[in-house]
């Protein structure tokens, strides 16, 4: 069972400096709902209620956002705006949080590493929040762990010329659209890119990927990459990439963020 999701969100957001200044790149909104709400409510979707943030420096309003907020709740009790805060109350109240801060910024594989003290030995989820996804995508591949029992990668082709933004995975595909992983590269050029199905910010994970993470040296940028980590474990036992069926926002860009913020103005409130 996966019972818990994990939130890197110790990044600056640097590509939407200056609002990311005081503001975490995870609490930018979509309309009226930030990053991580819309996160929260797809692990949500697929039965999954106990989460783990690894924060950092300037990210306490992530803490402040998923706690009750009496003052708020009691000025619009009884009028029209009690409802835009209904659903958020609900999830506070069904939910569990906790965090961990990343002291210093050594890549993803090293964020989720120090998430370790949330997760414990199970199998868990991890969201990264700014890729925005429609279409229950982690209840896709929770279908596909109660099957396989394994890592899980999300996945999606994208232009061969867009492969350095990304993971990189080649694989066997087993069945339709779900691929034995044996090689996978971080940000590769195109004209080294193994394929060109990119992993997106969904991940499943086996708690073994801790120890293997302890042990992977610094690799893209000097940083300690869950690609590469990922890769022993492929190496060592079986690791899936799996094609999603839905659509994904690259929030983490702003012509992305701009697109997301037109399909769900235009998918809630036209
Ligand atoms: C991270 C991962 C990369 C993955 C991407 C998905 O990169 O390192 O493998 O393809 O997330 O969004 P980042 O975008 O954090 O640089």
């Amino acid at each position: 069972m996966i019972t818990k999701c994990l939130f890197p969100a110790a990044g600056y957001g640097t590509r939407f400096l200056p609002a990311t200044k005081s503001i975490p790149k995870e609490m930018l909104p979509i309309v009226n709902k930030p990053l991580i709400h819309y996160g929260i409510d797809e692990a949500r979707k697929a039965g999954i209620n106990e989460f783990g943030f690894v924060t950092g420096r300037s990210k306490r309003a992530i803490e402040d956002y998923l706690d009750y907020n009496p003052e708020i709740e009691s000025s619009i009790k009884g009028s029209s705006k009690e409802k835009l805060l209904e659903d958020t109350t609900k999830m506070i109240s069904e939910s569990t949080f906790t965090y961990v801060r990343q002291k210093q910024m050594k890549g993803l594989g090293h964020a989720i590493l120090t998430g370790e003290a949330l997760i414990g030995k199970n199998p868990f989820a991890v969201i990264l929040a700014d890729d925005l996804c429609e279409g229950d995508v982690l209840s896709q591949m929770v279908k596909l762990y109660n099957k396989f029992k394994c890592s899980i990668v999300a996945i999606e082709e994208v232009p061969k010329e867009d492969t350095s933004k990304y993971g990189v995975i080649a694989g066997k595909e087993i069945e339709n659209g779900v691929f034995m992983i044996h090689d996978m590269v971080e940000k590769p050029e195109p004209k080294n890119a193994p394929s060109n199905l990119a992993i997106i910010g969904r991940y499943i994970l086996t708690p073994d990927i801790f120890d293997i993470l302890r042990d992977t040296k610094p690799g893209k940028g000097g940083e300690i990459q869950i690609t590469d980590a990922l890769l022993h474990q492929a190496k060592k036992g079986m690791v899936l990439g799996y094609k999603f069926k839905g659509k994904r926002f690259d929030c983490g860009s702003v012509d992305g963020f701009v697109e997301a913020t037109n399909y769900f103005y235009k998918k809630f409130y036209l």
